[in-house]
């Protein structure tokens, strides 16, 4: 018998990535992805006049490509939706131009979603619907928060945030210092396995007595790796980078595992769901397992693959506001480069 759930074509282009999805009801069918990295790594970050125009380039191919890959044609979609915001301006401009055309030529309704909350709702793809209330910890190269979400679909409360660098942005700029190449995640998670963890003893933001309890920060912590690196090239002696950034990504993982714990046992919620790119690191989602599982929380992170921006995240979170009967955008649908969390659909 078919499938007769509604068939949803996301659209995402807040950074680099060209992402467009396909998602029946829960289920994953196609994922497509350009990429304009490459052209951004010798400047050791995204440039987003590059990124607009490799999206605009990128764009008919790649929604060609997962309707290709899914196996249907346009004429079996049944909603679009796209990323609204936060991310660069002219990228997301792109996404949204083009999801209005597809909308409005399909003759299909449009739902604008708040990228970081499609971030969370692609995990229903992979383990099924979301406690509610569950925490959400969101990490990526833009963002670090502590969400509670009493549904998805429409309430999205935060509860704490960095108050400087996200923690993707100091695992960039950490790699920088270490010479490792952009985006510096995968990296330093990978060089981290070669290295000690113990040593060296760097310093974990907002832990004290007195800070808030889940607000982050990394900006301390990426200036005292730089420092103990510039230390050693004075000195002239060898840098080890796997100890480097071994102990790093141990101060970053700790301080987020520590709060994300501790924000589900001060709200007696026993979900946690961990989304974004820096989700993706192999020690995070180690130790977050390990503390969960001797706090009796149930942890669900997403396949690295589904952590990093992509299209199907944005069309998860559009097949669970169709489900939930929430009204499409209106036709003038604009990009928000500073969408705040709170609002999951525009
Ligand atoms: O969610 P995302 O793809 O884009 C944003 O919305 O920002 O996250 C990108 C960030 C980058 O800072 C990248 O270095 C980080 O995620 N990242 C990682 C890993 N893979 C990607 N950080 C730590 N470990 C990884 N394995
Ligand atoms: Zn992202």
């Amino acid at each position: 018998m078919a499938d007769s759930r509604p068939l949803v074509l996301g659209f995402e282009t807040s950074c680099d990535e060209t992402g467009i999805g396909l998602v029946r009801g829960q289920t994953l069918l196609s994922d497509a992805l350009a990429t304009s990295m490459a052209e951004h790594e010798r400047f050791g970050g995204v440039i987003p006049e590059i990124a607009s125009r490799a999206h605009l380039e990128a764009m008919v191919p790649t929604v060609h490509a997962a309707l290709a890959e899914a196996g249907v044609g346009f004429a079996d979609v049944d909603a679009v939706a796209v990323t609204s915001g936060p991310g660069l301006t002219g990228a997301l401009l792109v996404g949204v131009a083009a999801a209005k055309a597809y909308a409005l030529a399909l003759d299909v309704p449009l739902y604008g979603v708040n990228h970081l909350a499609a971030h969370v709702a692609v995990d229903e793809l992979e383990h099924g619907r979301l406690a509610e209330p569950s925490i959400a910890m969101l990490v990526s190269g833009g963002h670090s928060s502590l969400l509670l979400v009493p549904d998805l679909a429409q309430d999205v409360q935060p509860l704490g945030q960095t108050v400087d660098d996200a923690a993707g942005e100091a695992f960039d700029k950490v790699a920088r210092v270490l010479g490792l190449p952009f985006p510096g995640g995968p990296p330093i998670d990978r060089a981290a396995r070669d290295g000690d963890p113990r040593s060296i003893a760097f310093p974990r933001g907002l832990t004290g007595p007195r800070d808030a309890p889940y607000d982050f920060s990394f900006s301390g912590l990426k200036t005292a790796v730089a420092r103990w690196v510039e230390a050693r090239e004075r000195a002239g002696e060898p840098v080890p980078v796997a100890d480097v950034a071994a102990a790093f990504q141990e101060a970053v993982v700790d301080v987020l595992t520590a709060k994300a714990v501790r924000s589900c046992r001060d709200h007696g919620v026993d979900h946690l769901v961990i989304g974004g790119g820096v989700a993706a690191n192999s020690r995070l989602r180690a130790l977050a397992q390990e503390r969960c599982d001797a706090a009796g929380i149930v942890l669900r992170v997403p396949s690295p693959r589904l952590c990093t921006d992509n299209g199907a995240m944005v069309a998860a979170l559009g097949s669970r506001l169709v489900e939930a009967g929430v009204a499409p955008s209106a036709p003038d649908l604009g990009a928000d480069s500073s969408l705040q969390v709170t609002t999951v659909s525009v």
